[in-house]
């Protein structure tokens, strides 16, 4: 396991909770599947990119961790996975739509088939896996889903209208869906990281003077890790937040 998945906080209420994270294979999402399963909680994942995700599954097999491959474009696939976990492990009581794809575009080059693509990875199934893990949840009566917003439309990054897009609608679906469930004490909340330096950031779309940009803009100057969005993550799942709904907490140094 690398430095960062240290357990810094033990949280009680997450012992052999059911938990599922999408995009759990690389990134934040890998960081929140080896956390929670430290905190001794029962963790399915879901991703498309099966190599890095049997090699996490495996590096975490002491633990109680399972990997379905999954395009979460294939609703239909996505909500027989989460019924299928139901079923085998019991109800679940924390769903992190963490899955997202932050490919650039240029605005002038969306077509209307990658408009749809891109809301089809980054905003779609989150609803649908929200609509579908609430059925488990009223049956314990009760729940947290956590949706991973991005602080870039607030930034107003220009080079992925897409992604900004559905990541701005995050919050707003996050709010009605807080207002639905309260009912059922099923909570939801966003959880929005800054500029989190993760492999593919720093492969992708970062160089040193970026990092270093990005680091002066924040008024904490020192760089964000996927440890610092999980430890956020693992306390908006746990019932020490259990008043916590229909918010947005931001993780981000300091940086919007
Ligand atoms: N890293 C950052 O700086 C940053 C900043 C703001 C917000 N976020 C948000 O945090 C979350 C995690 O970010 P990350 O940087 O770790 O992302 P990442 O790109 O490193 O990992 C995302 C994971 O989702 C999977 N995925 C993508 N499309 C999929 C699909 N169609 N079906 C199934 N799996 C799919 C990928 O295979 C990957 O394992 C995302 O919601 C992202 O928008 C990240």
């Amino acid at each position: 396991m690398t430095e960062h998945c240290q357990q810094t906080t033990h949280y009680p209420s997450l012992v052999g909770k059911r938990v599922f994270i999408t995009g759990g294979g690389t990134g934040i999402g890998a960081e929140m599947v080896r956390r929670f399963a430290l905190q001794g909680a029962l963790v399915t994942f879901v991703d498309m990119a099966e190599t890095p995700s049997v090699e996490l599954a495996r590096e975490l097999s002491q633990y109680n961790v399972r990997f379905e491959q999954c395009d979460l474009r294939d609703i239909a696939h996505l909500q027989s996975i989460i019924q299928q976990t139901g079923r085998e492990q019991g109800p679940i009581g924390v769903l992190i739509n963490n899955a997202a794809d932050d490919t650039r575009h240029n605005i002038d080059e969306v077509t209307v088939e990658y408009w749809d693509d891109r809301l089809a990875v980054n905003l779609r199934p989150s609803f649908f896996a929200a609509q579908a893990v609430s059925e488990q949840m009223k049956q314990i009566n009760g729940g947290s889903i956590i949706n991973m917003g991005s602080a870039s439309w607030r930034i107003k990054q220009s080079c992925m209208p897409a992604y900004t897009s559905a990541k701005a609608a995050i919050e707003g679906m996050s709010r009605s869906l807080a207002s639905a469930y309260g009912q059922h004490n099923i909570r939801v909340n966003t959880l929005v990281p800054g500029w989190v330096m993760t492999k593919r950031q720093m492969s992708h779309w970062l160089d040193p003077e970026v990092v270093e940009t990005v680091k002066q803009q924040q008024c904490i100057h020192q760089t964000l890790k996927p440890a610092h969005i999980v430890n956020a993550a693992l306390f908006l799942a746990a019932d020490d937040s259990s008043m916590m709904t229909a918010q947005t907490l931001t993780i981000d140094a300091g940086w919007t």
